[in-house]
């Protein structure tokens, strides 16, 4: 790994600050990688405030991806009012049924195999490859670019910037908790690396900032102007 120390502050952060979320197992206990799916298909555009209620409700209709598969595809889009962006829940759905029919009912543990299944890109695949399984993958969302690109003073704007803000963070990953680390870079820059006024007095990674270094936090992402 590049840097053990900027990992370590981060996971240390992570255990002492976690934020309790209902998909997030407790005391070691392994995810369900259904309940890990469902709250990352959510999570994508929507915050996660807005999603603990729909979550809730589908893990109470639809216990498990068999059921969620066998639902009429009405009620799916029913419960899914409010969240926006149906196309998501029409994935969810197909992927549901994807999972029962060439799975057998239980989510393949390799990224790659996640990322063939419908509706499931590379944000989704990775993270429930490492949330749900603990394979070594590379998690990038908007938070996680925030993070990096002010951590490393990352010059390139984005999108151009994405090859090489996945390769920081890629160097980042721990081998034994690629999971907690993406959730403690995405829980990090949800809560302390915002885009407005960056909370750097309590930021467990000020020490190793290149941003912060030079009072540039606030630069970062950089952008093309529109
Ligand atoms: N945003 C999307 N998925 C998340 C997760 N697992 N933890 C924190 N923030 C997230």
């Amino acid at each position: 790994p590049a840097s053990p120390a900027v990992t370590a502050a981060l996971l240390s952060w992570y255990d002492r600050h976690r934020r309790a979320l209902p998909w997030r197992a407790v005391g070691g206990a392994e995810p369900d990688p259904y309940a890990v799916w469902l709250s990352e298909v959510m999570l994508q555009q929507t915050t996660v405030a807005a999603v603990k209620g729909f979550y809730a409700r589908f893990l109470a209709l639809w216990p498990d991806v068999a059921a969620l598969a066998a639902a009429p595809r009405e009620a799916v889009l029913k419960e899914w009012a409010g969240l926006g962006y149906y196309a998501r829940a029409r994935n969810l759905h197909d992927c549901a049924a994807a999972v029962v029919e060439r799975h057998g009912g239980r989510f393949p543990r390799t990224e790659t195999e996640l990322r063939a299944l419908p509706g499931i890109g590379d944000y989704t695949a990775a993270a429930v490859a490492a949330i749900a399984f603990g394979e070594v993958a590379t998690v990038v969302d908007g938070n996680v670019e925030r993070v990096m690109t002010r951590l490393h003073a990352v010059e390139t704007p984005v999108p151009a910037a994405r090859p090489e803000i996945r390769r920081l963070t890629a160097a980042l990953v721990p081998r034994a908790r690629p999971g907690d680390f993406a959730q403690a870079t995405m829980d990090l820059g949800a809560t302390i690396c915002t885009p407005r006024s960056p909370a750097c007095a309590i930021c467990p990674l000020t020490a190793s900032c290149a941003a912060r270094a030079a009072g540039t936090q606030a630069l970062y992402p950089r952008k093309l102007p529109r």
